[in-house]
C-alpha cells in the first residue's frame, strides 16, 4: 500500500500575513470550510496572540472544523501558548504549533539569546504546550541556516519534551533542492528518536524553489508538507499546495506516495481565495492560472483536438476545470477554427472555410483574442454581408477603431 504524507495548509496564517491578503472573520471561516472539503490534513487557522481578529477567527474555525486538525501558531512563550490554546480548545483535533529561531544569525541579532537559552526555551515551550494540548508541533525557524549539530540537538530535545511533529522551515527560501533533501536525510539518520515524530517541512519561495525543495523533502523521508493555496505567503510566498499535489499525482511512480487531497476541489479553492482577497494569480501560474490549460498555437491546438495527451500532462477535470480552453488568436490553425465554428453551428464548405480563415487571421492579427461573438459576426455578417470582402474590410475597420 502507498504511504500517505500529510498536507498542512497555512493559507490562513502564513498566507494571510502577506501584504494584500488579509481576510476578515467570515472570509476565513468560508475558506476554512473549503479547505476541509479539499481534504487538507491540518489547517493552520492563525497566530492567535497576534491580533484579536486572528484569535476570533482561529476560535471560530476550531469550533466549525471537524475533519481536519486545526493548528494555531505560538512563539515559544507561555503567553502565546495560552492564547493559542484558548482559541483551539474547542477543536476536535487541536494542535499547538510553537517555534523559535535556531540559526546563529537569528539567535544573535533577532533574539539576542545564546543557543543554550534557545534550547531551554524550546524544551519548556513544548512541555508547557503539551500540558494543555494533546498534539504539539515544534518549528526550528530558519533551520536551513542553522548549524547542523545544533539542529540535531534541538530536534532530539523537543521530541523528548513531547513534540509529535518536528517542522524544518526554509524560512528565507535559501536552500537548493539537493541540499534540502540531504538535510532531511541527515536528520533522519542522526536524530536517534526521530521515529517518534512526524518530520515536516515548510519552504518559502524566495528563489522560486519552494515546491522543488518540498518534493525533495518527501523523497528523503519528510511526512508532512506545509504549503498554501496559490502559493501565497510572506515575501515570494510559500510552496504552492496545488503544485505539490499535482506533481505527486502526475508523476506518482517517482514518489510512490499519495495525499488525501480531492484534486477536483483545487480550482474552486484557488478561485475562492482569489475572489476573497481580490488577488488574481498570474495567468501562467501552474495548475490554476488562466493559461494553464489554454492552447493558442495552431500545432498545439491540432494536437490537443486529436488527443489532449499530446500537450496536456494532466486533465483539466482532474483539478476541477470543466474543459481545456482552445484560444482563438493569430497563432491558431484552420482546424481549431473549423472545430469552434462547428460547435457554434456553422458547417462551412471548403471554399467558405478558406475565406473564413483568411478573414479570421486578418482580424486576429489586430485583435488579440477572437471570442465566439466575433466569430458569429464574422460568419453571419451584420446586414447579411457574411464573408464578403466588403464586410471583412468593414469589420476590420470597426475593430481597429474600437477604443
Ligand atoms: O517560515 C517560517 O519559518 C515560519 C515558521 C513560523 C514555521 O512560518
Ligand atoms: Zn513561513
Amino acid at each position: 500500500m502507498k504511504k500517505r504524507f500529510h498536507i498542512f495548509d497555512t493559507t490562513l496564517r502564513d498566507g494571510e500575513q502577506a501584504p494584500g491578503f488579509s481576510m476578515n472573520l467570515d472570509e476565513k471561516v468560508r475558506l476554512a470550510a473549503q479547505l476541509e472539503l479539499l481534504g487538507v490534513d491540518i489547517l493552520e487557522a492563525g497566530f492567535p496572540i497576534s491580533s484579536d481578529g486572528d484569535f476570533q477567527a482561529a476560535r471560530q474555525i476550531a469550533k466549525n472544523i471537524t475533519k481536519c486538525t486545526v493548528a494555531g501558531l505560538a512563539r515559544a512563550r507561555k503567553g502565546d501558548i495560552d492564547r493559542a490554546w484558548e482559541a483551539l480548545k474547542f477543536a476536535k483535533k487541536p494542535r499547538i504549533h510553537t517555534f523559535i529561531a535556531t540559526s546563529d544569525i537569528h539567535m544573535e541579532h533577532k533574539l539576542r539569546k545564546s543557543p543554550r537559552e534557545v534550547l531551554r526555551e524550546a524544551v519548556e515551550a513544548v512541555k508547557y504546550a503539551n500540558s494543555l494540548c494533546p498534539e504539539v508541533e515544534f518549528s526550528a525557524e530558519d533551520a536551513t541556516r542553522t548549524d547542523i549539530d545544533f539542529l540535531c540537538e534541538i530536534v532530539e530535545a523537543t521530541i523528548d519534551a513531547g513534540a509529535r511533529v518536528i517542522n524544518i522551515p526554509d524560512t528565507v527560501g535559501y536552500a537548493m533542492p539537493w541540499e534540502f533533501g540531504e538535510l532531511i536525510k541527515t536528520l533522519r539518520e542522526r536524530v536517534p528518536n526521530i521515529d517518534k515524530a512526524i518530520l515536516s517541512v515548510h519552504c518559502h519561495n524566495d528563489l522560486g524553489l519552494a515546491v522543488a525543495n518540498s518534493l525533495m523533502a518527501i523523497r528523503n523521508g519528510a511526512q508532512q508538507l506545509e504549503c498554501t493555496i496559490n502559493g501565497i505567503g510572506e515575501r515570494a510566498g510559500n510552496a504552492s499546495l496545488e503544485e505539490i499535489v499535482m506533481a505527486v499525482h502526475t508523476r506518482n511512480p517517482e514518489f510512490q506516495q499519495k495525499t488525501n487531497i480531492k484534486t477536483s476541489e483545487i480550482y474552486p479553492t484557488s478561485k475562492m481565495l482569489s475572489e476573497i482577497t481580490r488577488m488574481e494569480v498570474q495567468v501562467n501560474k501552474a495548475i490554476v492560472g488562466q493559461n494553464a490549460f489554454s492552447h493558442e498555437a495552431g500545432i498545439h491546438q491540432d494536437g490537443v483536438l486529436k488527443n489532449p495527451l499530446t500537450y496536456e500532462i494532466m486533465t483539466p477535470n482532474s483539478v476541477g476545470l470543466s474543459s481545456n480552453n482552445i484560444v482563438l488568436g493569430k497563432h491558431s490553425g484552420r482546424r481549431a477554427l473549423h472545430a469552434r465554428l462547428k460547435q457554434l453551428g456553422y458547417d462551412l464548405s471548403r471554399d467558405e472555410m478558406d475565406k473564413a480563415y483568411d478573414a479570421f487571421i486578418a482580424i486576429a492579427d489586430k485583435k488579440k483574442v477572437m471570442v465566439d461573438e466575433d466569430l458569429v459576426e464574422l460568419i453571419s455578417g451584420g446586414g447579411g454581408g457574411g464573408l464578403s470582402s466588403t464586410f471583412i474590410k468593414e469589420t476590420m475597420q470597426e475593430y481597429l477603431n474600437r477604443p
